[in-house]
């Protein structure tokens, strides 16, 4: 029997060289050198709960910090936000009076108007968006006409024209249609050019899933619906695929700005849309994100400073060029103080 020949050994390999990272993590300097990503005042956009009636803000239970304002203190707001370094607002109004068809929406005179009118005159500078829907002014609080206990698209989507209208009458510099109807920005943008505003642009709630996280700013409207819920027209939170085509779509439909909320739900969401599509995207750090974070900075469990800054940095990081958030003004507060 020959003996059985010594297996060939591989020569001893030499030990890995790490590929030192941290090289460029030693100090503050490099640190700063390299950063990828930034948030500023300028990336958020603010969102504005206008209520009926006089008098001083009110607050909102759910929303510590965020207020409900009367038209007649809105100009005063918007000049202390103005010199706070922040450039945009977004306004959400309620009914004086809720019907089933949510008539109130799109008078000339209702409260959304008329805090547009205010804004504008005491700080012109400011870029004015306006939420629009339906859910705060029907007495059901659906987004959409109701028609034999269903959403009815096509009849929404005509009402949805006429509030566009009634909004860029009064200097709206963007409307933002968030009932989530199809066809809603072709037919806004049809809406708005026949009536003579064709530079009036379309900052479109594209991917807006049916979320849990909207809870407190349906406290702040008063437009829980008195039904059912948003499943039927909002988008099913297991869906990335339905979303990309419904930015798609908005897209080739005329929308200038595409919206993607919850924010820190859609970052996949982001990313994929940053590759496709080049328009602008907004992602909305919605009330429930805002109320989440509040909760655990109270409770003591993360210093909000830093927890806000980084969930605003990923979101930008994911692809977002804009931040819809009620942490605006403290956000541009803290930018103040560290220059
Ligand atoms: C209107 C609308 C909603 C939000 C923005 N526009 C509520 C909803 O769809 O129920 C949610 C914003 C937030 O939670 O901060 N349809």
């Amino acid at each position: 029997m020959p003996r059985a020949r010594p297996v060939a050994r591989a020569p001893p390999s030499p030990a890995p060289v790490p590929v030192r990272l941290r090289r460029l993590r030693r100090t503050a300097g490099l640190r700063e050198l390299v950063a990828e990503t930034e948030v500023a005042s300028r990336h958020l956009i603010y969102p504005i709960f206008v209520r009926p009636g006089t008098g001083p803000p009110a607050p909102i239970g759910s929303m510590p910090g965020i207020d409900r304002y009367g038209v007649d203190s809105l100009g005063e707001l918007a000049r202390r936000i103005s010199g706070e370094g922040l450039r945009a607002v977004l306004l959400f109004g309620v009914a004086r009076r809720k019907d089933r068809e949510g008539r109130d929406a799109w008078a000339a005179d209702g409260l959304v108007p008329r805090a547009v009118r205010a804004i504008r005159r005491s700080a012109p500078d400011l870029v004015i968006a306006t939420d629009v829907c339906l859910c705060a002014y029907t007495s059901h609080g659906h987004c959409g006409v109701v028609r034999k206990g269903e959403v009815d698209n096509d009849a929404t989507v005509e009402r949805l024209g006429r509030i566009a209208v009634a909004h860029a009458a009064a200097g709206a510099d963007l409307v933002a249609p968030s009932a989530m109807m199809d066809g809603e920005v072709a037919a806004v943008r049809g809406a708005l050019d026949r009536a003579g505003h064709p530079t009036v642009g379309i900052l479109a709630y594209a991917s807006k899933h049916a979320s849990a996280f909207y809870a407190p700013f349906r406290d702040a409207e008063d437009s829980a619906p008195s039904f059912g819920d948003r499943r039927g027209y909002q988008i099913d939170p297991r869906n990335a695929r339905e979303a990309l085509r419904a930015m798609a779509r908005d897209a080739s439909e005329g929308a200038d700005l595409l919206m993607v909320k919850p924010a820190i739900t859609s970052l996949d969401l982001l990313a994929r849309a940053r590759h496709r599509i080049a328009l602008p995207l907004v992602a909305y750090q919605v009330s429930g994100e805002y109320a989440m974070l509040k909760a655990a900075a109270a409770a003591g469990v993360v210093d909000e400073r830093a927890a806000v800054t980084e969930t605003l940095t990923a979101i930008r990081r994911a692809g977002a060029d804009l931040v819809v958030t009620y942490y605006a003004r403290e956000f541009a507060r803290w930018a103040r103080e560290a220059t």
